[in-house]
């Protein structure tokens, strides 16, 4: 199970900065209201708790076909619709198209240059394509899917669509009716859950699957947070626990700035998830806390010396594995230099741990709020728990702020000046909007 260790964020360890027992002690009301909230699902959206017992028949079963026919597997998605899966990908098969195949690309960004390098090196032939979008309308992945879908139909015919899988809504958006009629496969993702929390449904388990990755696994670490983190009692639940100290940290003393650092190059990506699921969650109606994803130990190199003794507006959550594998011994080499023989002898994974706890007490020794997660190790099991720890504690966290932590209305309002530039009908007053906007550029301008 992975442990939430806050000692660094206790007035008690660290002194004045620290949050004082009887303020946490002081949310015991409001958890309790939130905890009921919680276990009788009084919101529709709570739905994401229930998906370690889904079936995963059908993901697996197209994942083998994909296996079967294809070199390359290109998935197609942007903002929950492909960050989960590269995070899934980055954490569970590193490295992946160096090591096995089918080779998978992830293509989020509309940035040509970026397609163009894909299809450079894939060949169409024989890759798969995984269009995801919850909505079916996404500008981004709508653009994308057309162009694969045109190169497609040149080198397939009317055999196209068997190249196609489309991760969508059961029912309605475009690309659900697209793709009954033009006969694609499908798999659905449950209308009640938001695209950010949809990693541990079809969105990032397909992948998964394709990956060579256990979904089961994902899912059974997830039900094991659910689990573990059910109770009541704030002081047992670490789900809880996290979320309350990074509320009162942001509302009491103006520590909204939240770094995620991970100690392992694999789980950078998993970082940049968790930052999308706090940002977009959190950011509403003047509320929120900032996100910032980063990994450990490069960053002690780049961003420590700002949260040392830059401005008090910071909370560090350290992510610490306890097991890195098979590990890789220094060698005895240099014997004479002591500035580099006293390494010799330990593993990577010693120093790296070392690092961690290291800069965790630097931190505290100057009083500055952190914590720590850590896992046993970096497989499936313990990335799915670490998935629906940080979904639990973001809804949770969206909910002690009064806000709506499934919705991303700004979001949205950027999308609708993207169709409007773009001729979409229905948004010409969104495009003269842009265009009135334009004008008043033109002068502060060098
Ligand atoms: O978390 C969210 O809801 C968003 O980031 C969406 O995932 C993103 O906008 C893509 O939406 P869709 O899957 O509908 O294309």
């Amino acid at each position: 199970m992975i442990e939430l260790n806050y000692s660094n964020m206790m007035e008690e360890v660290i002194g004045a900065n620290g949050m004082a027992v009887n303020m946490l002690e002081g949310m015991r009301g409001r958890v309790s209201g939130l905890h009921g909230q919680f276990s009788e699902r009084t919101l529709k959206e709570f739905a994401f708790l229930d998906l370690p017992g889904k079936d995963t028949s059908e993901i697996r079963r197209i994942a083998q076909e994909v296996r079967n026919d294809s070199d390359a597997f290109l998935v197609l998605g942007i903002g929950g619709s492909a960050l989960g899966p590269r995070a899934i990908l980055e954490a569970l098969s590193p490295l992946h198209n160096l090591k096995q195949g089918p080779k998978i690309f992830i293509y989020d960004n509309v940035d040509p240059g970026t397609m163009r390098h894909i299809l450079s090196v894939v060949d169409l032939k024989r890759t798969t394509v995984n269009v995801i979008s919850k909505s079916g309308s996404t500008a981004e992945t709508a653009a994308s899917f057309m162009v694969l879908w045109d190169r497609m139909k040149t080198i397939h015919g009317n055999n196209a669509s068997k190249r196609f899988i489309a991760t969508t809504d059961p029912v309605s958006g475009a690309l659900r009716k697209l793709a009954t009629e033009e006969g694609i496969r499908t798999l659905p993702v449950d209308p009640l859950i938001g695209g950010r929390y949809s990693v541990l449904t079809p969105v990032g388990l397909l992948l998964a699957e394709v990956a060579g990755i256990e979904s089961q696994d994902l899912l059974s670490g997830a039900d094991q947070v659910n689990n573990a983190c059910s109770d009541e009692d704030l002081w047992k639940n670490p789900v809880y626990l996290f979320s309350i100290l990074l509320y009162l940290m942001a509302t009491e003393e103006k520590r909204g700035i939240n770094v995620m650092i991970p100690y392992a190059d694999s789980l950078k990506y998993l970082s940049e998830w968790f930052c999308q699921l706090w940002a977009e969650s959190l950011g509403k109606n003047g509320s929120g806390m900032t996100p910032y994803p980063s990994v450990g130990t490069t960053d002690q190199h780049s961003q420590l010396q700002l949260w040392m003794e830059g401005p008090e507006d910071k909370v560090i959550t350290f992510i610490r594995v306890n097991d890195y594998g098979k590990d890789i011994t220094i060698p005895r080499v240099f014997e004479k230099y002591e500035s580099m023989s006293y390494l010799s002898g330990h593993g990577l994974s010693a120093l790296i741990k070392a690092e961690q706890e290291s800069t965790e007490l630097a931190l505290a020794k100057k009083g500055k709020p952190n914590m720590t997660i850590s896992i046993p190790a970096i497989d499936a099991y313990h990335i799915g728990q670490l998935f629906m720890f940080f979904e639990i504690a973001t809804a949770f966290t969206g909910l002690l702020l009064n806000i709506n932590p499934f919705n991303q209305p700004g979001v949205e309002e950027g999308k609708k000046y993207t169709y409007g530039m773009m001729g979409r009908k229905g948004f010409e007053d969104r495009k003269q909007e842009v265009e009135a906007a334009r004008k008043k550029k033109t002068r502060w301008k060098v």
